[in-house]
């Protein structure tokens, strides 16, 4: 009873126009109808229930519950894992809120971009393995987890490059956590979400070390020599995540509000390249064509590919949500490709419609791409050129993998489409498979099952 009295009003309605503002600009997204009902309700009292909310607000308490609460408060503790480092939920709202709070002015002017810039830096108390969030049980990723100590001990540069939800995110925080300190003085964690200038990166990297009030700095070359400065005192792992968002923002020219990928990739040559002990392990969606180059070109840079987990660990997975029908398991892991972002989030959709009856579930004889999953992939498609788009559609039209040479004509020229395939294949939405025909190798290039279906569902 005492906790609702504090929770009730304890914020006005500027500071709650405020703060929802400061939510929006870190989720990059303007709050749904359901999900604006749902935080601004709680944002003016922390102690309600879904039940209350959904009946003065107008909406079902399933439907806030089931699917506006849970992918809202997956949005909120992916951006903000760095600087709050706990879960966000209906539970921890209050605590994560207070947090926020105390890092603005809440009765100041709204300015975004003021509020982006402060979110973009989130400075960190101490020198200390900061990693993202509270570990889950990592099943599997045993060769991956020793390939990367590997990689980390000869490379000064790294990219841990996978589709979206294999586990770039698990498998890097744990090998944090479980062989960081070993090979590391200082391993400094940063999400590139927001897509930050390299200047605004290298700030707050330096501002990690606390040596920014001593020195001021002409140019952004002589920042960077100082952080080289830095990384040659200490053994020190930077890992960005999410590290897709530079390349996407800069891609684009029309919304190329930050400089271009120049800056970035001369940051990573740099720290491929200088004499240092410390380490950058890039961690994204897509592949760096500057860790490509330098590894091309012999210097110091790695790229390791993640893809999705080997048959007995994805069982795991299954287990963990105590599904049914071992036998049909392998099925459905074919399916969604060992992904274990995919298979935790379709095993809660077994789990409800079929009473975790897998053979059930795959007699419906259709692939589900959970909600979550599927605005990740639209988000990506949506920033392919036409012709990536061209291939896409034609590719998810194919019943089985196909030749190159079957999608000749499919584009304005042959250019055009390797160009494409290729683009494609490091977004990892095509992939390459190898058969052996008339004694020669072969590649066909076919879409993921889910790809496919996302593409077919949302084709004119
Ligand atoms: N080896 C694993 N064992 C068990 N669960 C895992 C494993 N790897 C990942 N997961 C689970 O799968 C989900 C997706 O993992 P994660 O966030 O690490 O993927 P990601 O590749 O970083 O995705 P994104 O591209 O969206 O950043 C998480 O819920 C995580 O708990
Ligand atoms: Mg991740």
């Amino acid at each position: 009873m005492m906790h609702q009295q504090v929770s009730v009003n304890r914020y006005t309605e500027q500071e709650i126009k405020f703060l929802i503002t400061v939510l929006e600009v870190a989720l990059e997204r303007k709050f749904e109808d359901a999900e604006f009902a749902l935080i601004g309700a709680l944002l003016h009292d922390f102690s309600l229930g879904y039940e209350e909310i959904a009946q003065t607000r107008g909406y079902s308490k399933n439907y806030l519950r089931g699917q506006v609460g849970p992918r809202l408060w997956q949005d909120l503790s992916n951006v903000f894992q760095n600087s709050f480092r706990q879960p966000i939920n209906k539970s921890s709202l209050e605590r994560f809120v207070k947090h926020l709070a105390e890092q603005f002015n809440l009765s100041g002017d709204i300015d975004a971009n003021q509020i982006r810039l402060q979110l973009k830096i989130e400075p960190s108390d101490a020198i200390a393995v900061q990693h993202p969030e509270t570990l889950i049980q990592l099943y599997g990723r045993d060769a991956e987890l020793a390939e990367l100590s590997n990689l980390l001990s000869h490379y000064q540069c790294v990219s841990l490059v996978g589709a979206i939800g294999v586990g770039k995110t698990s498998l890097t925080s744990h090998w944090v956590q479980s062989f960081g300190q070993n090979q590391f003085d200082v391993v400094i964690w940063r999400s590139l979400i927001h897509a930050p200038t390299p200047e605004l990166l290298v700030d707050d990297l330096i501002s990690v070390f606390r040596q920014t009030s001593s020195k001021s700095f002409t140019s952004f070359a002589e920042k960077l020599n100082f952080l080289m400065t830095l990384l040659q005192q200490q053994r020190c792992l930077i890992v960005l995540d999410s590290a897709e968002s530079i390349i996407q923002t800069t891609a684009i020219s029309a919304l190329n509000t930050y400089g271009d990928l120049r800056d970035y990739n001369q940051l990573i040559r740099y720290i491929a390249e200088q004499q240092h002990q410390s380490s950058l392990l890039l961690l994204s969606r897509q592949r760096f064509n500057q860790i490509v180059r330098l590894h091309h070109s012999k210097r110091s840079a790695q790229e390791i590919m993640l893809s999705g987990l080997a048959l007995e660990a994805a069982q795991r997975i299954l287990a963990t949500h105590q599904l049914k029908d071992p036998s049909s398991w392998d099925a459905v892991i074919k399916m969604y490709q060992g992904n274990p972002g995919l298979l935790t989030q379709i095993s809660r959709y077994i789990q409800t419609c079929f009473g975790g009856r897998v053979r059930h579930f795959l007699r419906c004889g259709t692939i589900v791409v959970p909600d979550e999953a599927s605005k990740l992939y639209l988000e990506q498609i949506h920033q392919l050129s036409e012709s990536d788009r061209i291939v896409l559609l034609d590719l998810a039209t194919q019943n089985a993998p196909v030749q190159l040479s079957e999608l000749y004509g499919v584009v304005k020229s042959r250019s055009t489409l390797i160009k494409s395939l290729t683009r494609l294949v490091e977004l990892c939405l095509v992939e390459r498979q190898e058969i052996e025909s008339d004694r020669e190798i072969e590649f066909v290039f076919d879409l993921a099952p889910v790809v496919k279906k996302i593409i077919l569902a949302h084709s004119p």
